[in-house]
């Protein structure tokens, strides 16, 4: 079932026709013991997953599905959190200087053209308390969907990169750009931490200085977003004037 072609040998990347997920491929591919930087890419998911337990739309022959496997060496699950913003940053900071693409970040992961989503981020972690063995980024691009080609329920809301800039992209040359850019960042991020992108993502976003909705399970918070912490977390100033940190929720 799983594939390497002569562009991907040598490089780790497991390409599959269809698979359920490329998230929960390259999991299992983890756990025989793939090792660091091993990319599941999908012409198709079946059951493409989303955050919050939602679904992702992952036809064939349109979108971009991969996802990435990462061991950093020493990490606390605390601190690898940020990693959903490094990546959204650099898939963004991508596809406006080799695409010149007018796409943007909503916190922590939509990718965003014309306030539509044309990607998203899901990121999982394997580990304990205080030490991560695994991390799986995975990324969901709409990349040269036309506008009816998104079921009705997802048709007003949603956008491709063909949409934002007008033209059909090669799939297999993004992919290789953005492998490239993410493996690098992920080191430098590894050994840096977050500050090294806080401004990237800053530069790139849709969320700061807006009056937002923050929901998560179980609350919701109104207000104004007023900055990025060190560690990626939404600053939010309420009503009464109170600054609060969010670290997880759903813009809405
Ligand atoms: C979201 O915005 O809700 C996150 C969407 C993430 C979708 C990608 S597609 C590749 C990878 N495999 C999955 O099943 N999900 C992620």
């Amino acid at each position: 079932m799983n594939k390497t072609s002569k562009i991907f040998a040598g490089k780790n990347i497991y390409y599959y026709q269809t698979v359920d997920s490329t998230n929960l491929a390259i999991r299992r591919l983890a756990d025989e013991g793939a090792p660091s930087c091993s990319i599941v890419l999908a012409e198709e998911q079946q059951k493409g997953r989303g955050r919050l337990g939602r679904s992702w739309f992952s036809p064939p022959g349109c979108g971009l599905w991969f996802s990435i496997l990462l061991r950093p060496r020493m990490l606390n699950p605390v601190n690898a959190a940020p990693i959903t913003l490094v990546t959204a940053a650099i898939v963004v900071e991508n596809l406006r200087n080799h695409h010149n693409l007018p796409v943007n970040v909503k916190w922590p992961n939509d990718l965003l053209f014309d306030d539509k989503k044309l990607g998203g981020i899901l990121t999982e972690l394997k580990g304990e308390p205080d030490r991560v063995e695994y991390i799986i980024v995975g990324i969901g691009l709409n990349v040269n969907q036309q506008p009816g080609d998104f079921p009705a329920e997802l048709g007003m809301q949603s956008a491709s990169l063909y949409m934002a800039g007008g033209r059909l992209i090669n799939r297999i040359d993004l992919f290789l750009s953005l492998r490239k850019d993410l493996l690098k960042a992920y080191a430098l991020f590894f050994r840096n931490g977050f500050t090294p992108f806080r401004d990237l993502w800053k530069k790139n976003n849709r969320t700061l200085g807006q009056e937002v909705t923050v929901s998560w399970s179980g609350g919701k918070l109104q207000g104004k977003a007023l900055d990025l912490t060190e560690n990626g977390s939404l600053l939010i100033e309420d009503k009464h004037g109170q600054i609060n940190i969010v670290n997880y929720g759903e813009i809405n």
